[in-house]
């Protein structure tokens, strides 16, 4: 089916876990001044809010039935010196560490995100957004399925013992090499670098140099770099 034309500037970062992402496409949001959505945040809201009703996230069909039922919509929020768009279910707004980063969801989010029928129910929430302001999206599936018309498309990958030392330092529990391999194995949407996409590898480079590489990026790609308003 072809898609509703967007009239905002799109720009998709995808990657492994721990690969830096949302902390590039938050300063990457800053510096244009678009709003800033985590889709990762978005499937662990949903994961959430399945394990504290008490569903075994490994019955897809009772998962997607439970699904059916949510009531999921999105905010964007103007939070320090950026906007953000934040996750609202049942009309409750998940903490991101105790709630939507705990080593409950951690290990259960690949499992809800390879169910294709939770990707379909989530895909016009993730396009919807794009239709009230400019967006730098993070995900898995950002560049080859969701904004596949973008031409802003980057992926960020490290070695794994560099993610993995993130994600410790950041205090989580998390397997991120069982997390990835999930990931890419699924059949719906893997995650994967579009051919067309600008691929970072950040394993010895800082937050900065990445910001600056894409910046730099964007710039000769034609897309003013200049301060809008969400
Ligand atoms: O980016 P993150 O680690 O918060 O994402 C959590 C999980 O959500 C990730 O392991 C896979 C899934 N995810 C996805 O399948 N598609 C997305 N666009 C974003 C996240």
């Amino acid at each position: 089916m072809k898609k509703k034309e967007i009239p905002y500037p799109v720009i998709t970062i995808d990657g492994t876990t721990a690969s830096g992402k949302s902390t590039v496409a938050q300063e990457i949001a800053k510096a244009l001044g678009f709003t800033y959505f985590n889709t990762g945040a978005l499937y662990r809201a949903v994961t959430w809010r399945i394990l504290s009703l008490g569903y075994d996230v490994h019955d897809e069909e009772k998962v997607v039935e439970a699904c059916s039922r949510l009531k999921l919509r999105c905010a964007i929020q103007k939070i320090d010196s950026f906007y953000k768009a934040t996750v609202i279910l049942d009309e409750r707004v998940p903490d991101e560490k105790t709630d939507l980063r705990s080593a409950e969801v951690n290990a259960a989010v690949s499992i809800v995100a390879s169910y294709a029928r939770i990707r379909e129910w989530l895909l016009p929430f993730q396009r919807e957004l794009a239709y009230q302001t400019p967006l730098v999206v993070e995900g898995r599936d950002m560049g080859s399925v969701v904004f596949p018309e973008s031409p802003y498309k980057f992926f960020l990958d490290a070695q794994l013992e560099e993610r993995e030392k993130r994600r410790e330092k950041q205090g989580e529990k998390d397997d991120v090499e069982k997390r990835d391999r999930l990931d890419q194995s699924r059949s719906s949407a893997p995650l994967l670098c579009p051919a067309d996409a600008v691929r970072l590898d950040t394993t010895k480079l800082s937050i900065e140099k990445v910001v600056d590489k894409i910046l730099d990026v964007l710039w000769k790609k034609g897309l003013p770099i200049t301060k809008s308003k969400a």
